[in-house]
């Protein structure tokens, strides 16, 4: 029986089979955040003179980057991306995902939103039927914090406080549970309109390209079709 830590290892040894073969000496790969990329980073640092560099989403993934000799590049210098390659807390069959466990969220989905295609790269225990069981994560304006809260419980959630934690962008997180998200694309919308939000963990309106998903016999390539 492979632990979780083994499942992790195996799908960031997956993702860089997938992505080795797309590396170009002009490639800037978007990396994300999490226990999951942490190793797809480790992998990817011995192939670092076939590619570029890389755009992260987040203060932890730079600093493990460039502690590995992978140039770190500021979003703002970069014309495109073919790939952006990140974790997940959930996924569902149609490879809509909550994110931000990590608290990378905000970042998480500015630089997926660059990329051509958003590679997840998660173990079994993250597949889901329906989204919310875990705390959805909701960046926001410290000032907003209450009347977030507030429009979050007439939603149907219990908004908590992450308690001692700020975001890289100098913003707070609720971590809002008692949630079932039936329709995760217009639930995504409806909280990104709410004031004072900076960013949901939902990324439905835009999901997963494909899951590269650790299982206990093997990784498999979910894509739209075969989920
Ligand atoms: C960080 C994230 C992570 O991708 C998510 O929390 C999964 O993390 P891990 O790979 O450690 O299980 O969204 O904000």
């Amino acid at each position: 029986m492979l632990t979780q830590t083994q499942l992790k290892q195996n799908v960031a040894a997956a993702a860089m089979e997938f992505v080795l073969p797309l590396l170009t000496p002009s490639t800037v790969l978007g990396v994300g955040t999490g226990s999951t990329v942490d190793l797809f980073i480790d992998a990817l640092a011995p192939h670092k003179h076939r590619f570029r560099g890389a755009v992260s989403s987040s203060e932890r993934s730079s600093s493990r980057m460039a502690a590995l000799g992978i140039p770190v590049f500021d979003l703002n210098e970069v014309q495109a991306m073919p790939l952006y390659v990140d974790g997940a807390d959930e996924v569902d069959h149609e490879l809509n995902m909550i994110k931000g466990g990590g608290g990378a969220l905000t970042r998480e989905k500015i630089v997926a939103s660059v990329a051509e295609r958003f590679i997840c790269i998660v173990d079994e225990s993250k597949r889901v039927q329906v989204l919310g069981k875990f705390p959805l994560p909701v960046e926001v304006i410290p000032m907003a914090r209450e009347s977030v809260a507030r429009r979050l419980t007439a939603l149907g959630g219990k908004p908590a406080l992450r308690e001692g934690f700020i975001t890289d962008n100098g913003c707070q997180i609720l971590d809002v549970s008692g949630l079932s998200i039936d329709s995760p694309a217009q639930f995504e919308a409806e909280l990104n309109n709410i004031p004072g939000v900076v960013c949901c963990g939902l990324f439905a309106l835009s999901g997963a390209s494909v899951v590269l998903m650790s299982t206990q016999q093997g990784v498999r390539q979910l894509t739209k079709s075969s989920s």
